[in-house]
């Protein structure tokens, strides 16, 4: 429960950053998902250990990763969890005070459920949960 799922990376140039990440951790693409609604371009990459970062790279200027990139640059945007029931865990976190971005768990990247919390309640780190519903 509550092992890391992967770390997120806001990345504006998504080319050079496949080309930083193969040429010095020889970490390899695992999937790849545009999200036309966000506006998002979703990249993981993985080692051979088993741990996956996810780059994010905005699809066009009003996507909420260009705003981050404008705001802050390039770098860490969230740290995302696994969890069992991801419903469970959003109605216990938020009876716990959290601040929930997503109120209801949304379908993720590859075959998940997904919900954002707030910065706020975790230290000053966007927190993502996730439940794999097909495995
Ligand atoms: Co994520």
């Amino acid at each position: 429960m509550h092992t890391i799922d992967h770390i997120g990376i806001a990345v504006a140039d998504l080319p050079g950053a496949l080309k930083l990440y193969a040429d010095t951790l020889r970490w390899v693409e695992l999937a790849r998902e545009r999200n036309e609604h966000s506006g998002v371009e979703l990249v993981f990459l993985g080692s051979a250990e088993g741990t996956t970062i996810e780059l994010l790279a905005p699809l066009h200027e009003q996507s909420q990763i260009s705003r981050f990139l404008a705001d802050r640059g390039p770098g860490l945007h969230h740290i995302c969890y696994r969890v069992p029931n991801i419903s469970t865990e959003l109605q216990r976190l938020k009876k716990l005070g959290a601040r929930l971005i997503d109120e209801a768990p949304r379908p993720g990247a590859r075959n998940t459920l997904i919900a954002f919390l707030h910065p706020q309640s975790f230290g000053g780190v966007l927190t993502e949960l996730c439940q794999y519903t097909a495995e």
